[in-house]
């Protein structure tokens, strides 16, 4: 497809003998939501970790913007804009809110007025954030933790924001607010890769999904779409 902003064809990985993932097709749209759902163990997250080159590709060729960046180390594809939102516990705890998104800026080579105004624009978003400014991360609730690796990721100003299940572990209203903050930074124009075993939200937000089974892609299409799949009900959304 034309549009595509990243691509993914024929990916596997194996972990030994393990066949985690194979021969995957993935396609991003520019400025969309896509998602990559399955159950636990499905290969969700060795997907996203080989799409960011953490981990070794057995086969296959990820192509962003129109090149290919297969081979690329992870700090090339961040600098290019590849950029993954840490884990939600992985921020830095003995930093403060606003050391932790600074730190996020670290790769940019644009000015400290662009970074100031970045840093503004993540305590607009999150304003929780902006009240514990001068805190140190590690005093944050789950869900503000995850609001700040989010906003650290996008501190690097990311051309596609890749987050591997920022719901989990945290309360339905908490995981409503992290839903809510990925539509407003996709409506900004943001490419957002989501993978998630909160089936039931990320197909409402996604306008593309994929379902993983055992390292496979076994469904692809809308999310609203797939929402109503006999088959996806039936494994994911309680029948
Ligand atoms: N470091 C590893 N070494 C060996 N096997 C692994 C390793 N990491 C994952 N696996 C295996 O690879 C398969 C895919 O795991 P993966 O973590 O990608 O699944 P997932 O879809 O992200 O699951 P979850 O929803 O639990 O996060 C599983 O069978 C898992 O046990
Ligand atoms: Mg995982």
């Amino acid at each position: 497809m034309s549009d595509a902003l990243l691509s993914v064809s024929g990916l596997s990985v194996n972990y030994g003998h393990i066949e985690a993932v194979r021969d995957i097709d993935l396609s991003l749209q520019a400025g969309r939501v896509t998602t990559l759902v399955g159950a636990n163990g499905a290969g969700k997250s060795t997907t996203l970790l080989a799409l960011s080159g953490l981990i070794p590709k057995a086969a296959g060729r990820v192509m962003f913007d129109g090149h290919d960046v297969t081979a690329l180390p992870p700090h090339k594809l961040v600098a290019a804009g590849v950029v993954q939102v840490a884990e939600g516990r992985a921020t830095l705890t003995t930093l403060t809110v606003r050391e932790n998104l600074e730190l996020g800026a670290y790769t940019r080579r644009d000015g400290a007025a662009a970074r100031a105004s970045d840093l503004e624009r993540m305590f607009a978003l999150f304003p929780r954030l902006k009240e514990r400014e001068n805190g140190l991360a590690g005093n944050l609730s789950g869900g503000e933790q995850q609001m700040l690796a989010i906003g650290r990721a996008l501190m690097a100003r990311p051309r596609v924001l890749l987050l591997d299940e920022p719901s989990m572990g945290l309360a339905p209203i908490v995981v409503q607010g992290i839903f809510r903050t990925l539509r407003e930074i996709n409506a900004q124009g943001l490419t957002i890769f989501l993978v998630e075993q909160n089936v039931r939200q990320a197909l409402k937000i996604a306008e593309q999904a994929y379902v993983l089974e055992n390292g496979r892609v076994v469904l692809h299409g809308r999310g609203r779409d797939l929402l109503d799949e006999p088959r996806v009900q039936e494994a994911y959304l309680g029948g």
